[in-house]
C-alpha cells in the first residue's frame, strides 16, 4: 500500500517530533533544541538533539538522524508502513482502508503456499532421518555427538539418496510444478526434468523468529564439496534478515546473544546449554541482522572461526553491531577452530570460561591493528600509535575515552600523556568534530572520504536552512549546479524549491529518500554545527564556502569537458573570471 505524498505529509506535520521522541527519550530543552541521551548508541552525555523548528533529530555522536518517521523506524524497527500507521493513529488521522490489490493478495497467498511447502518438506526430511532410509544420516549426526533431543529441537532431517523423493512426495500432495519451482527446493533442467536440490545430505531447516521454515541448509556426510548447500533466496527466504537459531535464542533469558558462523556451532552450543547462540546464513553479517539482534539484546558475543577469514569477518561485523547500538565482545577459542570443536574437546565449563574472558571489541580491533605493524621499527611504532589515537578520538564520552586510553597504555606500554596529546592534536585538525569514521557506517553507497568540498556543501545547506535570506542575497552567485555532490545537489534542489514556495520543511525532504543511511546523512546536513561566533567570522566563512564550491564546480566541469568542446571551455573561463571578481568583492550579506 502506497500512501499519497500529501497524506504522508499530513501525518508527519501532525506528529510533533518532540512529543513522539519524548515517549522514548528524556529530553531537555537547550536553546532552540532539545537534547537527550541517544537511543541508538551507548553514551553517557547527551549528544542526541531534536529540533522542533526543523522537526528532525540528529545525533552528533553516531550520526543517526531523520524525521519522525525514521525515528520510529530506527527505534521500533518499524517498516515505513508501520511507522505511518502508528503515527496516524496517534494523531487521530484515519488512513484509507488497506485495499489489497489483486496482485498483493495473490502475492500473500503465494508466500503462504511457499511456507506450507517448506513446512511439509521439513516434516518429510525429519521423518526420513528417523526411518530406515535415514540410518546413515542418523549415524552421522550421532557421531557428531548430537542427542535425540537436540536433533528434534532443531528439526534436523535427512534427504535420501534418490534425486527426486521430495518432488514425488510434494506432487502427491497436489502442488503444481510452477509453485514448486519457486520454493528453491528443486532443480529444473530441460532434459532431466525436475529433480530435488538436496539429496544424500543431513538437513537443517532454517526458521524465522516465529519458527516458520523459510529455507534449508544441507550438509554432506563426509568431506565432499560443497560441504553445505543452502536454499536460494525465495519470496519467503531473505538471508540478510534472518538468523539461524534466533527462534529459540530469543527467549533464552541470557544476558547476551552469541553470534557465530555455523549451523553446527549453534546446535552444539545449544546442546551444551548456551541456548542464546545464533548464526548468520552462510553470508557475512548484515546491518539488518544487527538490527534484528538489537530487538532482543544490548550485548553480543562474537565467536567467529579462529582463522584469517574469521578475523576479517569480525572486523566487519563489529562496527555494524556498534552502529546498531550493541555492545560487543569477541571470544577467543584458540587453539580450536570453532565453538563446536571447542566444546567437543574441552567441554562446557571451559567454554563458559572463554565466554567470560571475551575481549572488548574495541580492544580487539586495536590488537589486530597492532599485529599489522612491525613494532621493532620506530616508523611502525609511530604509525600504530597515530592510528590508535585516531580511533580513540572517536569516543565522544570523556570517561569512556580515558578508560580506553588507560587500558591501551597499559597493554601496549604507551604513555597516557602522549596519547592524550596526540588525540588533542588530531581533534584540533579535524574540521567537523566527531565525524563518525567511514567504516562504522555500513551499507552507505560507496563514496570517497568526506572531503573538504563535501563539508563546504553541507555547510552551505545548513546555512541556507537557517538563514534562507542569504539565498536571495546571493542570487545567481549560488545555483544548485554548484553542488558537485549529487546527493547534496538533490537536497539543494528541493530546498531551493521550498524557499521559493515560501516554506522551509527539511523533515519533508527526508521522505524523498528511501535508504535509511541516506536519510541519516540528509538529517546530518541540516544539523551540521556552525562553530562561528561573530558576524565577521560568518561572513568570511560564507565567502570562502561559496567561492570554494564554485571553484570545485568549475574544475569538475572542465575535467569532464570533451577535448574538442572549445566553446564550452570558453564559457567556463568566463565563469572563472566571474569567480575571481566574486572573491575580491563579495556582497555584504547579513546573517
Ligand atoms: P564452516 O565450514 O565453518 O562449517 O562454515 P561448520 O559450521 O563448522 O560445519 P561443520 O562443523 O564442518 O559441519 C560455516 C558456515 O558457512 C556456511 C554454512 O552456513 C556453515 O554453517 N557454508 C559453509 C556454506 O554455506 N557452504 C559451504 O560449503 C560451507
Ligand atoms: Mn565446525
Amino acid at each position: 500500500m502506497r500512501y499519497s505524498d500529501d497524506l504522508i505529509e499530513e501525518v508527519r506535520s501532525r506528529s510533533n517530533i518532540v512529543d513522539v521522541v519524548s515517549q522514548y527519550v528524556k529530553l531537555q530543552r537547550k536553546g532552540s533544541s532539545y537534547f537527550g541521551l541517544c537511543p541508538f548508541h551507548n553514551e553517557k552525555s547527551p549528544s542526541f538533539s531534536v529540533s522542533p523548528g526543523k522537526q528532525m533529530y540528529y545525533c552528533f555522536g553516531c550520526g543517526a538522524g531523520g524525521n519522525v518517521f525514521t525515528f520510529l523506524m530506527q527505534y521500533e524497527n518499524y517498516s515505513f508502513q508501520e511507522a505511518m500507521k502508528a503515527l496516524a493513529e496517534r494523531a487521530g488521522i484515519q488512513l484509507p482502508e488497506v485495499e489489497y490489490s489483486r496482485e498483493a493478495r495473490a502475492e500473500a497467498d503465494r508466500k503462504a503456499l511457499l511456507l506450507e511447502i517448506n513446512k511439509k518438506a521439513a516434516r518429510y526430511y525429519y521423518c526420513q532421518l528417523r526411518s530406515p532410509a535415514g540410518a546413515q544420516g542418523l549415524h552421522y549426526l550421532k557421531g557428531r555427538g548430537l542427542s535425540d533431543e537436540i536433533m528434534q529441537k532443531f528439526g534436523l532431517g535427512y534427504a535420501d539418496k534418490f534425486n527426486n523423493s521430495l518432488y514425488q512426495y510434494l506432487k502427491k500432495e497436489g502442488y503444481s510444478d510452477e509453485l514448486l519451482k519457486d520454493s528453491g527446493l528443486f532443480i529444473i533442467d530441460e532434459r532431466r526434468g525436475v529433480t530435488d536440490k538436496f539429496w544424500n545430505r543431513v538437513m537443517y531447516p532454517i526458521m524465522d523468529v516465529n519458527s516458520r521454515v523459510i529455507g534449508f541448509g544441507g550438509r554432506v556426510m563426509g568431506d565432499a564439496k560443497p560441504k553445505y548447500l543452502n536454499s536460494p533466496e525465495t519470496k519467503v527466504f531473505d538471508k540478510s534478515r534472518n538468523l539461524y537459531g534466533l527462534n529459540i535464542a530469543r527467549s533464552s533469558r541470557k544476558k547476551n546473544l552469541i553470534i557465530c558462523e555455523g549451523y553446527m556451532d549453534v546446535i552444539s552450543m545449544h546442546q551444551a546449554g548456551f541456548n542464546n547462540a545464533v548464526a548468520s546464513l552462510g553470508t557475512a553479517l548484515t546491518s539488518q541482522q544487527a538490527s534484528l539482534l538489537k530487538r532482543y539484546t544490548d550485548d553480543v558475543l562474537i565467536i567467529y572461526d579462529m582463522d584469517e577469514a574469521g578475523v576479517r569477518a569480525a572486523l566487519r561485523a563489529i562496527p555494524m553491531l556498534r552502529t546498531a547500538g550493541l555492545r560487543t565482545k569477541v571470544v577467543d577459542l584458540r587453539p580450536h577452530k570453532d565453538p563446536d570443536e571447542f566444546i567437543q574437546n574441552q567441554g562446557r565449563e571451559a567454554f563458559e570460561d572463554r565466554l567470560e574472558k571475551a575481549e572488548n571489541s574495541f580492544l580487539f580491533e586495536i590488537r589486530i591493528l597492532y599485529e599489522q605493524y612491525d613494532m621493532t621499527d620506530p616508523q611502525g611504532k609511530t604509525d600504530f600509535f597515530h592510528k590508535t589515537a585516531e580511533r580513540l578520538l572517536r569516543f565522544e564520552d570523556e570517561i569512556e575515552r580515558s578508560s580506553y586510553i588507560e587500558s591501551i597504555s597499559r597493554i601496549y606500554g604507551i604513555s597516557q600523556d602522549m596519547l592524550q596529546q596526540q588525540i588533542r592534536k588530531l581533534a584540533m585538525k579535524g574540521t567537523v568534530s566527531r565525524q563518525m569514521p567511514e567504516e562504522t557506517r555500513p551499507q552507505k553507497p560507496k563514496k570517497e572520504k568526506v572531503s573538504g568540498s563535501d563539508t563546504a556543501q553541507r555547510l552551505m545547506l545548513t546555512w541556507i536552512c537557517n538563514y534562507p535570506g542569504i539565498l536571495t542575497e546571493l542570487g545567481s552567485n549560488l545555483k544548485t549546479e554548484h553542488f558537485c555532490n549529487p546527493l547534496y545537489r538533490e537536497v539543494a534542489e528541493m530546498l531551493f524549491q521550498q524557499i521559493e514556495a515560501g516554506e522551509i520543511n527539511p523533515a519533508r525532504i527526508i521522505n524523498h529518500f528511501e535508504d535509511g543511511d541516506i536519510q541519516n546523512e540528509v538529517a546530518g546536513v541540516f544539523h551540521a554545527v556552525l562553530p562561528l561566533e561573530t558576524p565577521e567570522e560568518r561572513k568570511k566563512a560564507l565567502r570562502d564556502v561559496v567561492c570554494n564550491m564554485r571553484e570545485l564546480s568549475i574544475k569538475t566541469r572542465i575535467a569532464e569537458l570533451p577535448l574538442t568542446d572549445l566553446a564550452g571551455l570558453q564559457k567556463l573561463m568566463v565563469e572563472k573570471k566571474e569567480l575571481e571578481q566574486l572573491r575580491a568583492q563579495f556582497p555584504e550579506i547579513d546573517m
